[in-house]
């Protein structure tokens, strides 16, 4: 059988695909709304983006749902305080992207008056906005021709064309293959229709190709090598760091909390007070003196993991007196803690605390 893969053939059959299949999204507008030539709001396409970056569809969608109730437009995003979205974003990781998402929103009201620029190099001087979300923007919001490359589109790349370089050095080529496919029209949901092929049939570890769009044109399928691809440069192990945490209440119900430090991880965030995190060392060798006079129990400890490193906290509990006064710290009043205010490792650390019992010491 000979076999097209002209570009616009390419192209068409995904977007015939994508108007029959494109996933629900509460950012995305629908079929019949696209063809009455509806275009999404830039706002919400730049939240769902900068939300969407390490993070699953699934997991975005109900932070999503909160941010446009609480805050419908740009110009109210940019009037809230900063505490206020740092809390609404707790759990989603990556703080850096909420403080930048704050900057940004401020930045679009100040500059812009309100409304997203419909113009590349202005988006990418925007706090917050790198070349994908740029163009994601400019494709999805303003249906230019921009070419937007995720981890699922390389992979989809990858497959089509059977590329054998590993990840990451096979960017450049998956870019070049990823821009020579993108259609002058309908560019915006193109590139959300090869992300929805990516995220649904040309999964990572099971393609689904007796259902691609792309079953025919596709060289790794007919090589059988679909599911090797991409072929990735394997990565240095993540280093295991240790920290220690305090997690004091006061009789009254409020607990002891700290603002981080705005520099660094988890920056400009709550937490519980405590050590730094190094690597190597056992926790309790390097803890620092707790942030509050009070007896002290060890509860157990907390993991997680982050970007470049896997972190074992040691989590300490204690009943803080009314008159003991901290040395690190603020207290929140029970009605102001909200642990999902929390980010997730801090919040493993409360959940931990909450639900397991006091050990009771036998005498
Ligand atoms: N992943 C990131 N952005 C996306 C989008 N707009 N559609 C589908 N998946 C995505």
């Amino acid at each position: 059988m000979q076999v097209d893969t002209k570009t616009d053939d390419l192209s068409g059959t995904l977007l015939d695909w994508y108007d029959r299949h494109a996933r629900q999204m509460p950012w995305r507008v629908g079929p019949a709304e696209r063809r009455a030539g509806q275009r999404p709001d830039p706002y919400r396409i730049w939240l769902s983006e900068v939300m969407l970056q390490q993070t699953t569809v699934a997991a975005v969608q109900a932070y999503f749902q909160r941010f446009i109730r609480n805050w419908p437009t740009v110009a109210d995003l940019a009037a809230a305080p900063d505490a206020d979205v740092m809390a609404a974003w707790a759990g989603l990781g990556y703080y850096a992207r909420a403080r930048n998402l704050l900057k940004c929103a401020r930045a679009v009201v100040a500059d812009h008056v309100g409304s997203f620029p419909d113009d590349h190099d202005a988006l990418l001087a925007l706090p917050g906005i790198g070349p994908y979300t740029a163009a994601a923007i400019s494709a999805i919001a303003f249906d230019r021709p921009r070419v937007v490359v995720d981890g699922n589109v390389e992979r989809v790349m990858a497959r089509l064309r059977a590329v054998q370089t590993p990840l990451p050095a096979a960017k450049p080529t998956l870019t070049a293959l990823a821009a020579a496919l993108t259609p002058q029209t309908r560019a915006g949901d193109y590139a959300q229709a090869v992300m929805d092929l990516g995220a649904t049939i040309c999964t990572p570890r099971s393609p689904a190709c007796g259902i691609c769009p792309w079953r025919a044109p596709c060289a790794a399928r007919r090589q059988g090598i679909a599911a090797e691809l991409p072929l990735k440069t394997p990565k240095k192990p993540k280093p295991l760091r240790y920290g220690t945490v305090y997690l004091a209440q006061r009789e009254d119900g409020a607990w002891l909390l700290e603002q981080r430090p705005v520099r660094g991880l988890l920056g400009g965030m709550l937490g519980w007070p405590g050590s730094s995190w190094q690597e190597g060392a056992a926790p309790q060798s390097s803890a620092p003196p707790p942030p509050i006079e009070a007896a002290w129990l060890y509860r157990g400890e907390v993991r997680h993991t982050f970007t470049h490193f896997h972190l074992v906290l040691a989590v300490h509990h204690a009943q803080a007196h009314h008159a003991a006064l901290p040395r690190a710290g603020a207290f929140v009043p029970a009605p102001r803690f909200d642990p999902k205010a929390l980010p997730t490792v801090m919040r493993k650390a409360y959940d931990l605390v909450a639900q397991s019992p006091p050990r009771v010491h036998p005498d």
